[in-house]
């Protein structure tokens, strides 16, 4: 397949709209991730997609939209607590898991009877939905199992030949995932932590917002392939995607915490030591964890063009934006993690 691509220009966004209406597929810049977009009500454009990305297909997908209104075109059930969460929010790096109208396909949601929707603040998605004028279904635009897309030239390198087209726009603002949070239950329940973190969310709501405790778990529970060791799996989030070994750099990699310090003179150690072995080593090492969620995936691709065979990376104090950081290093170590 030729992948054609685009720059933002509107001209641009009107061409790679007809693609989506015709049930074709393309990647698109949003302020979180690239995303790999196709008309969400088709269900056979929405099958590409998993195609595309080499994705298990029970796992569901992030429906994006550009105006509010469009929300209860998805769902018959808006609750105030999801209006206050719009207001504060969007457009915006949240996502909130409500209950789904038939309308959308059982593709699109890997046969859940509920819908992830998210309304992105950048322009070019949001023109690129209103002009497609149907929700667009995406994941994020990488090959399944590859950290996050944060620049075009990371779906270039992930999908040429594989859609058909890629929106070449400016590099994602923020650089991680949107929060997902679960707006089904009696309290808001968060199934992924992104930029706008539980305290966030709980200040806008005046009430308590829950964490799935299975991201407070580090478990031994990826075999080689990257799937759910069959054995002793008690290991069950509710966001599907969370269960697949995620971001994962070629090379080997560890995450050492405890205090700074000592966390510092470790990494140098063993720096020190692989080298003297002759491997190639890359230290990740964030002060900052807005510049720390910018970067990381971006330094993952970079780390598995350079044939980096070891990655010695300190953990972030796992608070606010932090957590949501912590979250993505956690799994492409695999919870490779030593205290130190
Ligand atoms: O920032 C983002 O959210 C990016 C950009 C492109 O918008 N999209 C993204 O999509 O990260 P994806 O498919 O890579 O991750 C979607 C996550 C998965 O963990 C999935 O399991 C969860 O959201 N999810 C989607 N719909 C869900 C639902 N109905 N119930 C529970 N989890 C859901
Ligand atoms: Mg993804």
């Amino acid at each position: 397949m030729e992948t054609k691509i685009f720059r933002s220009t509107t001209e641009d966004i009107k061409k790679a709209a007809t693609i989506i209406k015709e049930g074709g597929l393309v990647a698109f810049p949003t302020e979180t991730v690239y995303g790999l977009g196709a008309d969400a009500l088709n269900p056979e454009a929405v099958g590409k997609v998993y195609k595309a990305k080499g994705r298990p297909s029970d796992n569901p997908m992030i429906v994006h939209i550009a105006e509010d209104e469009e929300l209860s075109q998805l769902t018959d059930t808006i609750t105030e607590d999801m209006k206050i969460l719009m207001k504060n929010f969007w457009p915006g790096p949240l996502t909130m898991v409500v209950r789904r109208k038939p309308i959308v396909p059982d593709v699109t949601t890997g046969g859940l009877d509920t819908v992830g929707v998210r309304m992105p603040s950048n322009q070019t998605a949001r023109q690129l939905i209103s002009l497609s004028a149907t929700p667009i279904a995406a994941p994020s635009a990488n090959l399944s199992g590859r950290p996050s897309p944060t620049t075009a030239g990371h779906c270039i390198d992930d999908l040429t030949g594989r859609v058909d087209a890629i929106i070449e726009g400016e590099d994602c603002q923020l650089g991680i995932e949107s929060t997902v949070v679960d707006m089904t239950g009696n309290l808001p329940m968060i199934l992924r932590p992104g930029m706008i973190t539980r305290e966030d969310m709980m200040k806008a709501l005046g009430k308590e917002v829950l964490l799935d405790p299975t991201l407070l778990q580090r478990p031994d529970i990826f075999n080689n392939e990257g799937s759910l060791k069959e054995t002793g799996d008690d290991f069950k989030p509710k966001s599907p995607g969370m269960k697949y070994k995620h971001y994962a750099p070629k090379a080997q990699m560890i995450i050492f915490q405890g205090k700074r310090q000592d966390v510092e003179r470790v990494i140098a150690a063993e720096e020190a030591k692989a080298k003297e072995e002759g491997k190639k080593v890359g230290v990740i090492m964030y002060e900052d964890e807005t510049f720390a969620a910018h970067d990381f995936f971006a330094k993952l691709r970079a780390f598995d063009k350079d044939g980096t065979q070891l990655i010695l990376a300190a953990a972030l104090d796992e608070e606010g934006v932090g957590f949501s950081v912590m979250n993505r290093m956690f799994k492409s170590a695999g919870y490779n993690i030593k205290e130190v």
